[in-house]
């Protein structure tokens, strides 16, 4: 290798790649606000405890207003070869008031300020992705109810098996995505938890006052060991585990409704918008937004299983592999944000068509259970009834009709404990004798609709 040619690959090497390599500058970014609010409740817990005076603390907290608004406004010129923006900040702050700027860091350490941003910007994020679930939520609701009436086959292994409401389908989803929200708020009290005051990770040597500091940063609770305050990340995989089971939760809602939209089933219509075009196949309204978040869900599951893969056997303190703790959750927050989002629109403008729903229950013999039940009632063993339901209706499947076209006599060849009441068997009647508690019956699907509602309001008012 030349000498020359040597010399430039060191130098690149110690300056900009390795800037980048090092900084945390590029996800740090999105927590300006958080890192200036935990400078500012410092500064004023510093002078509260006496270690800088009020005018001294009136300085630090203009200055650092002074950068707020500049970042707010984009005049904040960043530097990304310093390793985050805590340091960004820092050097901003002693440009603006000279060494008093100094002051902000007696017993404070970037590990626990960091450990600090990072938990605030994840429960107001938190915050959001609990309204865009609770407003999906709310849409799944006014969906049922207003589709009440429409019957459609069940399956299980997609094959049909039971006539249910589609309402009883739809909360489905919603029991589901509740379980999610309730994660959610488990998620939220674990990050509710302040870190600040750990120093680098033993401790701190001024008289902090870390009830003010929690009180003015709006943390419920102050972590009770420092070392596990710059060490731990399990809350982040809490993020980035809730963003996981809602994604999955809602790319089976996707991909049922992928298939719902194909020409096979032909129960649903998606609103137009939601839907491309092929640009070689004219008629293709193709349903890529709910392929979209079906594929994305493998991106938030990766998150997840990245930063377990960090943590595992890493040492206690601090470790610089920390640093890679926020990346995957920040983007799997604002994938689930956005699918959330668009989830809820296609609720609110997609159509079911009914007859379609209620033609393909009709095929098959999907009230085959009905009729074993009725068998069951006249005393005989369920198991038995199971067996001379399944025989003739092998055998009608193999002259193309279904038990539900026999008639009276036909039933009577059967067994003689048919009577005529056998003939009110319907789809209706399926759904109707259902009603055990979360069953398909009309009134249970209506009783799990107002209990929705109850727990959407009380999610509201918390
Ligand atoms: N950039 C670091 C991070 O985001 C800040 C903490 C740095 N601490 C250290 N000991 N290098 O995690």
């Amino acid at each position: 290798m030349n000498k020359d040619k040597k010399n430039k690959t060191s130098s690149i090497q110690g300056g900009e790649i390795f800037g980048d390599f090092t900084s945390s500058f590029n996800s740090d970014i999105k927590m300006f606000r958080e890192d200036i609010a935990v400078s500012i409740a410092y500064s004023k817990m510093l002078e509260k405890i006496d270690l800088i005076s009020s005018s001294e603390s009136k300085s630090i907290i203009n200055g650092l207003n002074e950068i707020l608004s500049e970042i707010e406004t984009n005049k904040f010129k960043w530097n990304n070869s310093l390793e985050d923006i805590h340091l960004n900040i820092e050097k901003a702050l002693y440009e603006k008031i000279g060494n008093i700027a100094g002051k902000l860091h007696f017993g404070r350490s970037r590990n626990d300020q960091v450990a600090t941003d990072v938990r605030l910007y994840f429960k107001n994020k938190i915050i959001n992705l609990r309204e865009e679930l609770l407003s999906f939520l709310q849409e799944i609701v006014t969906l049922s109810e207003k589709n009440i009436s429409i019957i459609m086959p069940g399956y299980t292994h997609l094959q049909k098996g039971q006539p249910v409401l589609l309402s009883q389908y739809l909360m489905a989803y919603f029991a589901m995505l509740s379980r999610d929200l309730d994660r959610f708020d488990q998620c939220y009290e674990n990050l509710d938890i302040m870190p600040l005051g750990s120093g680098a990770f033993a401790g701190v040597t001024i008289p902090i006052d870390r009830e003010f500091l929690a009180n003015e940063l709006g943390f419920n609770k102050i972590s009770t060991n420092s070392i596990d305050s710059v060490s731990s990340r399990d809350h982040i995989l809490d993020v980035n585990y809730v963003c996981s089971s809602t994604m999955l939760n809602i790319s089976r809602i996707c991909e049922e409704f992928i298939l719902w939209a194909t020409d096979e089933f032909d129960f649903i219509n998606l609103p137009e918008k939601f839907t491309t075009g092929s640009s070689i196949m004219p008629q293709k309204r193709n349903p890529d937004y709910l392929e979209l978040i079906r594929g994305k869900t493998g991106g938030v599951l990766g998150n997840l299983m990245g930063l377990m893969t960090t943590i595992k056997a890493l040492p206690l303190t601090y470790n610089r592999d920390l640093q890679e703790d926020r990346n995957g959750a920040i983007l799997s927050v604002d994938i689930l944000i956005d699918s959330l989002k668009v989830l809820k629109i296609m609720f609110s403008e997609l159509s079911f068509n009914k007859d379609k729903m209620l033609n393909s229950s009709m095929k098959s013999d999907i009230l085959a259970t009905d009729f074993a039940d009725y068998l069951a009632y006249k005393k005989v063993p369920f198991r038995e009834a199971y067996e001379i339901i399944k025989k003739v209706s092998q055998k009608l499947s193999s002259e193309k009709k279904s038990i539900n076209e026999l008639t009276l006599s036909e039933f009577k060849d059967i067994s003689e404990l048919f009577d005529e009441d056998v003939m009110q068997i319907d789809l209706k009647y399926s759904i109707e004798k259902r009603n055990s508690l979360g069953g398909t019956s009309t009134n249970s699907v209506n009783y799990q609709i107002k209990n929705a509602n109850k727990f959407i309001s009380d999610k509201l008012n918390v």
